[in-house]
């Protein structure tokens, strides 16, 4: 070895000393437990995060019924409904919510789309997903980073656009089950679609996002980490589960992107990987424990649970997909109707779009 060399070496390990200090903990914790975080992911999604949290868009006072306010009420800007998309493959059924989004007013949605940077995607180069992807990185099942994901979706959907007003989280495997006026309609205007008893416009929206206080082997997800791990932020009784896929409001959107405290539980990494699904419980608690009343307590995505098999819904195949399907998928205890769908196999694309077009024909 030259001198040099050799003076370098011990010149980088001297400076890389205080770096294995400070970060050594973290990074032998995580590499010990295969938690697919970096400092350097945790400390970029911070700055989004508190970006998002603390920017203010120059919006029109919300709830003055001044005389001013009814005036510039026609005027104002209309609501936005903004589509996240979290993903790990191709978009499978993007024919089908192209035709969902065609000929729809531009100044009504927003589309935004994560997508794990480690596989390999066909980017669209036409269409309603063409452009819409946002800065992502590496996903893993059941593991802390589908929260990430979600956070990142939310954050850069709130600084975007200040009328994105709700925002719903898909996946490649979701479909709409309605038109998008239907879609818009139901999220903005129908006094029958939300909690009876309340009409609107004078009720404040909520989040649909499905919380669930009991739930079998919900202590075991409790537990996952330590018995003691979550405390004292989670207490047990303060520990709820849900669908991954919601429909927040914008203050909710808000909400999620500014938690620090309940981060730092949940992206803990699991001993028992059978039992961590950190994105099924990190929203609904979060949520239930911030603003109970503010949420439906149900999601908008159907999704069938029965003959579960590791973790994984009922996935739909060719063959199954029908009109019939789809008016019960629609069917919900809950709400008028479920206004989304999943999972389907990528090979359901021409069944669905032939239903979608014809349920299209038959509404129009
Ligand atoms: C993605 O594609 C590139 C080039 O086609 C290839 O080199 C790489 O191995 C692929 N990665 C994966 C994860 O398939
Ligand atoms: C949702 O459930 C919580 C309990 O987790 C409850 O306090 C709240 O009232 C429910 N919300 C509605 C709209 O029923
Ligand atoms: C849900 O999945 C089961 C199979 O696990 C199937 O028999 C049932 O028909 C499905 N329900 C609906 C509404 O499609
Ligand atoms: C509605 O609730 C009933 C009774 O709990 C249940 O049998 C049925 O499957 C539910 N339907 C849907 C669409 O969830």
């Amino acid at each position: 070895m030259l001198p040099h060399t050799a003076l370098v070496l011990a010149f980088s390990i001297l400076l890389s000393l205080p770096v294995i200090v400070i970060l050594g903990p973290t990074v032998l914790t995580q590499s010990h437990l295969h938690l697919p975080f970096s400092p350097q992911d945790e400390l970029d999604d911070l700055s989004l995060f508190t970006l998002a949290s603390t920017f203010h868009h120059h919006a029109p006072p919300q709830h003055k019924p001044s005389r001013i306010f009814q005036f510039s009420y026609q005027t104002k800007p209309k609501p936005k409904i903004a589509f996240l998309f979290l993903t790990n493959t191709d978009l499978h059924f993007a024919p089908i919510w192209n035709l969902f989004f065609h000929d729809q007013p531009t100044n009504l949605y927003n589309i935004y789309i994560h997508k794990d940077p480690s596989v390999n995607l066909t980017r669209p180069v036409e269409g309603v997903f063409k452009n819409r992807f946002i800065p992502s990185k590496k996903t893993a099942r059941a593991s802390p980073t589908l929260i990430s994901a979600t956070r990142r979706l939310l954050a850069h959907a709130l600084l975007d656009d200040p009328d994105n007003a709700y925002f719903a989280l898909l996946s490649q495997h979701c479909i709409p089950l309605h038109s998008f006026p239907y879609v818009y309609r139901s999220l903005f205007f129908s006094t029958t679609f939300d909690s009876p008893g309340l009409t609107r416009p004078t009720q404040t929206h909520r989040s649909f996002i499905e919380i669930l206080t009991h739930a079998p082997r919900l202590w075991n997800r409790y537990i996952a980490r330590g018995r003691f791990a979550m405390l004292p932020e989670v207490k047990y009784e303060d520990f709820r589960v849900g669908s991954q896929f919601f429909t927040l409001t914008r203050p909710h959107a808000l909400l999620v992107v500014r938690d620090r405290a309940l981060w730092r539980k949940f992206r803990s990494p699991c001993y028992k990987k059978d039992e961590c699904y950190p994105e099924e419980h990190y929203f609904p608690t979060l949520l239930s424990m911030m603003d109970p009343e503010g949420c439906t307590n149900y999601t908008l995505t159907h999704v069938n649970w029965t003959g579960t098999k590791g973790g994984h819904p009922y996935t739909y195949k060719p063959q199954e997909v029908s009109v019939e399907l789809i008016s019960r998928l629609r069917e919900s205890n809950f709400s008028e109707s479920y206004l989304f769908a999943r999972k389907f196999t990528p090979d359901c694309l021409q069944p669905l779009l032939w239903n979608f077009s014809e349920d299209r024909r038959i509404c129009s």
